[in-house]
């Protein structure tokens, strides 16, 4: 099996005799599992530095071997995993000598992870093969990886464990790729081909691109508002994977795709402006995810829904004070043309109850009042629905990416009140409770079991989240 990134094609097999010049064997501190004592075979052990959760070795060579400790077996638990792989995925970056490795899977610590044995060896080659990717392809000479294979050592057959791991990180690959690309490449219609063209994955998989034409017939008038100001032609991309029986109700993801947000006549100031390239990574995690589920063939059926356009300044871009009739029929009067991601949000959710579904969770770089609240330990989580929200919450925590509730106070939505509109888009002048009003402006569009993701603090930079939460609340729905 064979993962591409970049220009790096890195071969992945489990096999016990497979020749590798390193072999990596987790540990407590310098104490050896039993896994490790079998598998060590000739194998050196370098001078062991560090006990936190570091690779020990110093000068690597071949038929060595890096310990890589979990820190104290008492206080072990799957953050301290993560921070583990992260720093033998650094050693292996930073090491050019490093061509291939065995990773030695301790069956061991899948139970103190409360995981099965197979769910614990593809998280080891997932978040390994995830803290290995970086994103050079802009590069006249983008570096490359030399290492080659990376083989599992395991007592029992991995290969369905490798295959998921492989699929999981083709997913994130392609979120993290997209988010990082720039403005000028990752285009609404960059965005609409790469969703059409997974319907290569199988039959049961069909996207549709709606164009403004199309949009337009639909009364998605809040959408085209937004994607006026700009030259580049906004989409509406609608992807189906039907992975369960006809009648059973499918769960709906909406990500926002603004790819790239200036903020348009309510223009933004000029620091950081170019990290709104950004702006579309709850698109880029709905399209993620939904090639993840589909390569997983998971038993669900799943909707994505992603508008997409850029919000841009221009002679003909939305102005402050105009007012604008949603989809839905409300209407609201646009205080500030940079509140755009609701106003895009706010058509696809309506639009999304015609799919009688499930669930609604959208997903989006909404507010920057959200980092003010958050930061980046965890995105903020609002929901009409106390399981759903809790599920989503228990999730975060089992992968580390975190979520945290937030309230959709009735004060909030009273703050949303227009002057001559139903509704303004935005809460207030000052700011305050921006994200929360941001929400309660998004739940107006809902009429079912709904969640809402600010990832502003979280998936702004090009992490991938809230993918790796959604992806173990998807793996695991009832
Ligand atoms: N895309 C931004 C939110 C954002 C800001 C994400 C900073 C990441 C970092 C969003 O469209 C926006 O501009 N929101 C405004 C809302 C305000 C005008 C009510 C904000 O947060 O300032
Ligand atoms: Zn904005
Ligand atoms: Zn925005």
């Amino acid at each position: 099996m064979k993962l591409k990134f970049g220009h790096n094609i890195i071969e992945l097999t489990n096999n016990s005799n497979a020749q590798a010049n390193v072999k990596i064997i987790f540990s407590f501190g310098a104490n050896l599992l039993p896994q490790a004592k079998k598998h060590i075979g000739t194998f050196k052990i370098g001078k062991f530095e560090d006990l936190q959760a570091t690779a020990s070795i110093t000068k690597l060579n071949d038929g060595q071997i890096i310990l890589a400790s979990l820190g104290e077996l008492k206080s072990f638990d799957f953050p301290g995993l993560l921070k583990t792989l992260k720093v033998v995925a650094e050693t292996i970056k930073n090491n050019s000598k490093i061509t291939s490795i065995s990773l030695v899977i301790e069956e061991s610590l899948a139970k103190s992870l409360n995981q099965t044995v197979s769910e614990f060896t593809e998280n080891s080659i997932f978040y390994l093969l995830n803290n290995l990717y970086y994103f050079d392809e802009l590069k006249s000479e983008p570096k490359k990886l030399n290492l080659k294979l990376i083989n599992i050592i395991s007592a029992s057959s991995q290969k369905t464990a490798i295959e998921n791991a492989l699929h999981m990180a083709n997913g994130v690959f392609l979120i993290r790729d997209m988010a990082h690309g720039p403005s000028n490449i990752i285009t609404p219609s960059h965005l609409a081909k790469t969703a059409k063209n997974l319907e290569h994955i199988g039959k049961n998989v069909k996207v549709h691109v709606l164009n403004a034409k199309d949009a337009k017939k639909l009364n998605m008038n809040t959408f085209l508002a937004v994607a006026k100001g700009a030259d580049s032609e906004p989409k509406f991309i609608k992807m189906e994977y039907s992975g369960a029986a006809k009648n059973k109700k499918p769960i709906v993801l909406i990500g926002k795709g603004i790819t790239f947000d200036s903020g348009g006549i309510s223009l933004k100031a000029g620091l950081k402006m170019d990290a709104m390239k950004y702006d579309m990574c709850g698109a880029a995690t709905v399209i993620g995810i939904f090639k993840t589920i589909a390569n997983l063939e998971l038993p669900l059926n799943l909707v994505c829904l992603v508008p997409t356009c850029e919000n841009m300044p221009s002679g003909h871009a939305l102005k402050p004070g105009d007012v604008i009739k949603t989809m839905s029929g409300k209407t609201v009067e646009i205080a500030n043309t940079d509140a755009e991601g609701r106003l895009i949000l706010c058509d696809a959710l309506h639009y999304a109850k015609k799919y009688k579904p499930e669930l609604v969770i959208d997903i989006a770089t909404l507010t920057g009042a959200c980092i003010t609240a958050l930061g980046s330990a965890a995105s903020g989580l609002y929901s009409n629905d106390d399981i759903l929200a809790a599920a989503l919450t228990k999730s975060g925590l089992n992968t580390n990416d975190k979520v945290w509730r937030m309230p959709l106070f009735k004060e909030y939505h009273d703050m949303l009140k227009g002057t001559v509109a139903d509704l303004s888009n935005i809460g207030s002048w000052s700011g305050e409770a921006g994200s929360a009003t941001a929400a309660c402006f998004l739940e107006q569009f809902t009429d079912y079991k709904w969640a809402h993701l600010d990832v502003a603090g979280t998936a702004m930079s090009g992490t991938g989240r809230p993918f790796y939460m959604l992806m173990n609340f998807l793996r695991n729905i009832k």
